[in-house]
């Protein structure tokens, strides 16, 4: 929906136009899956698909909020009693962020706000950070803290982890707040140093589609936080401080050591090789080699199904359907269990490739899957 819209819909809820507008983007991650919370790289690019809100400011320590997608009036809280995993429901994720801003000591006093959102929800493609990154941005703004982007993607993380409850790593938010149109985002999780490699498939020839299976995922669910867990177990048994530290020539030597503990294993290996394809990834993009990375996300995919055992029937099926049809590359993307996979190829083949992956769904009688081509899109910005 369109800037003046959500401004008219919160005048309408609120009685008074908002003082400003804001969006923040979706995602899709190009390479380096579950390397953030091993301090690794990671290469996320941002959706045209967004949540956008229309805020105001209060002085009452009042916080309302409303959506767009939820019928009825807004949720009514009171800043000083918010706490961390007392919320269950979507307003987690705002509240969250006024919370952690409040808790590092910055004096927000409330705000109206009225958000709508185009991203799909439990698709793996990071609605809840745009709704984070959204409300940190108007904040920020409103209440002129001055926070760099960076900073306000670490403050969301912190509202996802500690007041949401969901043990995510950084990526996400980070990429909703910082990405360019036009560009991938080479981020080291460690320093959170970043550098904009330019990613404009179109003048190549070639699509990324991305494939909802429509299998929804949720992060505060187990198996997200076991596998962190297992990371943590990995590097505490090879003495370092993160994954991210056993170089990739150094790799074979580190299983080695790590004797019988062959989940553990599996899991280092992926993270490893994932940190040091996203390198290849790079090298390849700044060469200009672009379709040479179709292999790369690929194998990527392989390392998630076969050593971190994340993927589910509907996205191998994406990705070995896209593969059998001629596609480059394809690889599922986020966290995993459902979501959404990525498909690198060639324009002309673009409607070949929907076809045969909806008929492969159909006849696995999967929910239909919705397809669609991401562009590399703005990160978070004020809109009015
Ligand atoms: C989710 C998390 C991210 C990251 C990915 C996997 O999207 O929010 O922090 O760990 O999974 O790469």
């Amino acid at each position: 929906m369109g800037a003046q819209q959500v401004a008219e819909r919160f005048a309408e809820l609120y009685g008074a136009a908002p003082e400003g507008v804001w969006a923040a983007p979706g995602r899709v991650n190009l390479i380096g899956e579950h390397t953030d919370y091993n301090d690794g790289f990671v290469m996320p690019f941002a959706l045209p698909h967004r949540t956008t809100a229309a805020v105001s400011r209060r002085t009452d320590g009042i916080l309302r909020l409303h959506s767009a997608d939820v019928d009825g009036e807004p949720v009514e809280l009171r800043l000083d009693g918010l706490a961390p995993q007392t919320d269950t429901d979507w307003t987690a994720y705002p509240a969250g962020v006024v919370w952690a801003l409040r808790e590092a000591g910055h004096g927000v006093t409330g705000a109206d706000v009225h958000l709508s959102a185009t991203v799909p929800t439990g698709a793996g493609l990071s609605s809840s950070a745009a709704l984070e990154v959204v409300i940190a941005l108007a904040l920020n703004d409103l209440y002129g803290l001055g926070l760099q982007r960076w900073r306000l993607a670490r403050l969301c993380q912190r509202a996802e982890n500690v007041y949401v409850g969901a043990p995510t790593g950084i990526m996400d938010q980070t990429a909703s707040a910082c990405c360019q149109e036009g560009h991938a985002l080479f981020l080291d999780t460690r320093d959170l140093s970043q550098q904009q490699i330019p990613f404009d498939l179109a003048a190549e020839g070639l699509r990324l589609l991305v494939v909802d299976t429509q299998v929804k995922h949720a992060h505060s669910g187990g198996e997200y936080g076991k596998r962190r867990a297992g990371c943590e177990k990995g590097a505490a048994l090879l003495g370092v401080d993160a994954l991210r530290d056993i170089p990739y020539d150094g790799l074979d030597a580190a299983l080695a050591g790590l004797g019988d503990e062959e989940e553990v294993v599996r899991l280092v290996r992926h993270v490893v090789t994932e940190d040091h394809r996203v390198e290849r990834v790079v090298g390849l993009l700044r060469a200009g080699e672009t379709r040479a990375i179709g292999p790369v996300l690929t194998e990527g995919h392989a390392s998630l199904r076969d050593d971190f055992r994340i993927s589910c029937p509907e996205l191998d099926l994406v990705v070995d359907t896209a593969l059998a049809t001629g596609a480059l590359g394809a690889r599922m993307t986020g966290g995993g269990f459902g979501g959404s996979a990525i498909v690198l190829a060639e324009a002309t083949d673009v409607d070949t490739l929907t076809k045969a992956t909806e008929e492969a769904f159909a006849a696995a009688a999967f929910t239909p899957p919705r397809i669609f081509e991401a562009v590399p899109s703005a990160g978070a910005r004020r809109l009015a």
